[in-house]
């Protein structure tokens, strides 16, 4: 059972509130599901109230952060543990790239349980590896990414049902600190605790984040940031890389990407 986020989720809570864009386009693309099994639940993000819930999260200190009256069940993504059919839908949400290298099995487990619905919130690397954070300062992030999450159209692949890829841009304002939200904001690379809520910063070798802050640090104080990415500052929200993908038993033919 992994057990990454017993390590690196401490605070995880305080930084990582739900973001109610991506909460609102999660609940519309699990349409009338009543019954949701969430992989990889965490501290409880992204779960429709209205619902019936089930959280599956492996990590104890995650489960920790959770509401008491939505409790999790221990488990782990390459072994769901729901009986086959049991949810009309599944959804997992910013957790697929820690399966790796188990991913496929963990999204077969999705269509193994869920009737009918199964939502995949994720990063298209490609996208991301382009925000200046990765593509000019924090290189070992964009390869990591490359290795551990599949591009959106291998998931289509992989899902046993029509899908769609959608692209959720993500706001300036939104309240899930999560690396993506750097694209707005490089000063949360100087700050410990913005940097500790993101797996990205969280897995890398201090050698390397001194690095990085080093010379995010010097490029503010002389303006260089502001010359590469000035125009990043008058955006309200970018594309780096958030995907939702959507998959039904009923989607037939009218499968589409759409922004
Ligand atoms: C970035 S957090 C996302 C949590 C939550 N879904 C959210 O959006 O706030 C990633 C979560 O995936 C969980 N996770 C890691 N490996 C997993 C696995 N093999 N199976 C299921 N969940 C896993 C972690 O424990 C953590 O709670």
């Amino acid at each position: 059972m992994s057990a990454r986020y017993d390590a690196i989720g401490e605070g995880y809570a305080s930084r990582r509130v739900e973001d109610p864009t991506l909460a609102a386009r999660i609940a519309a693309a699990l349409g009338d599901a009543r019954t949701i099994c969430n992989v990889g639940a965490g501290t409880g993000n992204y779960e429709p109230r209205d619902r019936t819930v089930l959280a599956v999260e492996p990590s104890e200190v995650m489960n920790a952060q959770r509401p008491a009256d939505r409790p999790a069940i221990r488990g782990s993504a390459d072994a769901l543990p729901l009986f086959d059919a049991s949810v009309d839908a599944c959804m997992t949400v910013l957790s697929l790239h820690h399966w790796h290298p188990h991913a496929a099995r963990g999204v077969a487990e999705m269509c193994r349980v869920a009737r009918d619905t199964v939502v995949i919130a994720t990063i298209d690397p490609r996208v991301c590896g382009r925000m200046w954070l990765l593509r000019d300062y924090l290189h070992e992030v964009r390869e990591m990414d490359d290795r551990i999450f599949p591009v959106p159209e291998v998931l289509v692949g992989w899902l046993d049902r029509p899908a769609r890829i959608e692209v959720v841009p993500v706001r300036r304002d939104t309240p899930d600190a999560s690396l993506m939200s750097f694209w707005a904001h490089p000063e949360r690379v100087l700050d410990p605790v913005a940097r500790a809520a993101t797996s990205g910063f969280a897995r890398q070798p201090a050698d390397v984040v001194e690095r990085v802050v080093a010379a995010v640090r010097e490029d503010l104080a002389s303006g260089a940031w502001d010359a590469r990415n000035g125009e990043l500052r008058a955006l309200e929200s970018y594309d780096a890389g958030l995907r939702l993908v959507v998959a039904h038993r009923d989607q037939g033919e009218s499968a589409t990407s759409r922004s």
